[in-house]
């Protein structure tokens, strides 16, 4: 049943082959100094790069920039942000690249004008942010993290080995994000696919928890079916603007919290995926496929019906004559199949973890859970499985 909400998104979304037209009105909107934040080289050698900086300077304006940001962005780059927004008197930070870029976008706002350290205050104690913050728009370059139109601001800390999410309110969610699925089309196969467990992944952790009839679960199915889809088309045709389009909408719709609406959650698969990165720094997307057989064969049983629906649902196993503990391992076989054929990894090793990191990373894992609440011992079997 659906328990009383308020659902509020404020990110407009522009859609298509022609959203960055949309960019120099919405410059219009802001002052004239610009932190242009992208990654290491993309954004160059595609020529996303010129097509920004031609409407930013058409617009007159005075442009920082900050680039280099790394796949699962640093503390330290985040605070470097921070100290050019304070020194050029930043008005709007724009975002260009994937979830990394705008995730530490979200994190150089916050952090910017914030009294103390902000790792103590917004990722460790999660207080809200209530001082001045600078406004975030982004131009999205690789799909899969929503964080084009969440709250979202994973940032990992080198100095502890940390990696962790934080999610902040509606005044850190980017104002407007382009979307351009052509813009995808240089993303490499890997990190494509790597995008595309990712989204798979964010509509899991909403779906495997609770047992009531609840419209958000229709719609994560509605949306895993899509992905499904455009993503076996992608894989054989990456420049398929029909599936590249569809796997852009998907991960925006997969974590732009609509799908979450009044819903119990997991997020056990991220909170143990974070950890794997921050020892191993692998590509997200491919951590979490690496992760989630292990960790859905390990808490089948305690969500068995749902993980029967999601047998018979999602990967149309005719389960008319298996037994329900059949049905549900049948699905998570069909979903580690999906992984295959989408060819990430599955196995830890093929990250670069070793042996000795398994109980560092265990420790250093949040604990909840969905169907099962883990404890540090879980972790570590799920991890020897994974390994
Ligand atoms: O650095 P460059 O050279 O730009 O290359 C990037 C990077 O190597 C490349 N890339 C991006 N767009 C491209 C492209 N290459 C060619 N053509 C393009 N158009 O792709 C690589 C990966 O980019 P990255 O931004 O790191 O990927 P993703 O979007 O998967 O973001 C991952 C980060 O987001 C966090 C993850 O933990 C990870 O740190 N997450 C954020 C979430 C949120 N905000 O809600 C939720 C997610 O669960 C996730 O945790
Ligand atoms: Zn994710």
């Amino acid at each position: 049943m659906l328990f009383d909400f308020t659902y509020y998104n404020p990110t407009k979304i522009y859609f298509g082959k022609n959203s960055l037209d949309n960019l120099s009105g919405e410059l219009a909107n802001y002052g004239k100094n610009v932190l242009l934040v992208y990654g290491k080289a993309s954004v160059k050698k595609n020529g996303i790069y010129d097509k920004v900086m031609t409407v930013l300077e058409s617009a007159g304006k005075n442009v920082t920039e900050l680039s280099g940001i790394k796949s699962n962005p640093t503390y330290t780059q985040m605070l470097e942000g921070a100290r050019l927004v304070r020194e050029n008197d930043i008005d709007l930070i724009l975002a260009v690249g994937g979830g990394s870029v705008i995730d530490c976008s979200k994190g150089i706002s916050a952090a910017a004008y914030c009294e103390g350290d902000p790792w103590e205050k917004y990722w460790i104690n999660e207080e809200p942010v209530t001082h001045k913050v600078v406004p975030v728009g982004s131009v999205l370059t690789m799909a899969g993290t929503g964080s084009e139109m969440n709250g979202g601001s994973v940032i990992t800390n080198e100095e502890k080995m940390l990696k962790k999410g934080r999610v902040f309110g509606t005044n850190l969610y980017p104002k407007f994000s382009v979307l351009n699925p052509e813009f995808t089309y240089t993303v490499p196969k890997y990190q494509m696919a790597s995008g595309i467990f990712d989204i798979f992944s964010h509509l899991m952790e909403q779906y495997f928890s609770g047992e009531d009839d609840n419209t958000s679960d229709y719609l994560i199915e509605g949306v895993m079916e899509s992905l499904v889809n455009s993503a076996r088309t992608a894989m054989k045709d990456p420049q398929n603007y029909e599936a590249r389009s569809n796997i852009m909408w998907c991960a925006t719709v997969a974590l732009n919290t609509i799908t979450g609406v009044s819903k119990s959650q997991d997020w056990e698969v991220h909170m143990i995926e974070h950890q794997v990165g921050a020892y191993t720094d692998c590509a997200h997307g491919a951590g979490l496929a690496v992760v989630s057989v292990p960790y859905y064969k390990y808490i089948y049983k305690y969500g068995l019906d749902r993980f029967v629906r999601f047998a018979k649902k999602i990967w149309e196993v005719d389960i008319s004559s298996m037994s329900k503990e059949d049905a549900a391992l049948a699905g998570i076989d069909a979903l580690a199949e999906f992984i295959k054929e989408i060819e990430l990894p599955s196995t830890l090793r093929e990250l670069g973890t070793t042996e000795e990191m398994l109980p560092k990373i265990a420790n250093s894992t949040a604990l909840g859970g969905g169907y099962k609440q883990l404890s540090v011992k879980d972790v570590l079997e799920i991890l020897k499985t994974a390994y």
